[in-house]
């Protein structure tokens, strides 16, 4: 109930603050949100982030809202794009190498209530992984914008 609240919160509240800085369907995927590197720290910086998204991807296959987007998806190649996407987020020094998001999800046909799961899972792979509550809700609503290219349905 904890992270449901919080999850339909952040997107209520960051979607608009957040709408300025949206780039479309580019490969900056969504805004560096920290100064320094203090944040990817907090992370756990290259194998933090490993760590976090092997398990985030865990989650999304044993959920059944996400899993049927994911079991016959290239599940390394999505994991390392979301190092990546994570670590420039973070402003950890990585490069984005993936594709943008809007041609990335294009094809798949995700609703609100899909995107809603998934932020969800992150917000469980985040606590299982002991990620400060602060440091999480930064990603999240760095990353919560980003349905006006995800979303289709
Ligand atoms: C803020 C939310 C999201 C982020 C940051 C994100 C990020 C990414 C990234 C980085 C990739 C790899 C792009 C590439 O191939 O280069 C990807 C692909 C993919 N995402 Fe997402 N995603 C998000 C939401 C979702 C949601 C809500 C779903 C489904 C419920 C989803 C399903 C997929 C699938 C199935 C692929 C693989 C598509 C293919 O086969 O090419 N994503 N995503």
């Amino acid at each position: 109930m904890k992270i449901a609240i919080i999850a339909t919160a952040l997107f209520a509240i960051a979607a608009p603050a957040f709408a300025a800085e949206t780039v479309k369907d580019s490969a900056a995927v969504a805004p560096v949100i920290a100064a320094d590197d203090s944040l990817y720290r907090e992370f756990g910086g290259h194998d933090g982030l490993v760590k976090l998204v092997d398990d985030f991807m865990v989650i999304l296959l044993d959920d059944p809202r996400t899993s049927v987007f994911f079991v016959d998806a290239k599940q390394d190649h999505i994991k390392k794009m979301l190092v990546e996407q994570f670590c420039v987020v973070l402003n950890g020094g990585c490069t984005y190498t993936g594709k943008g998001m809007k041609e990335s999800h294009a094809q798949l046909g995700i609703d609100r209530a899909s995107f809603n799961a998934l932020v969800e899972d992150l917000q469980k792979a985040m606590d299982k992984n002991d990620i400060p509550f602060h440091a999480q809700n930064k990603l999240l609503a760095a990353l919560a914008p980003q349905h006006r290219d995800i979303v289709t349905n």
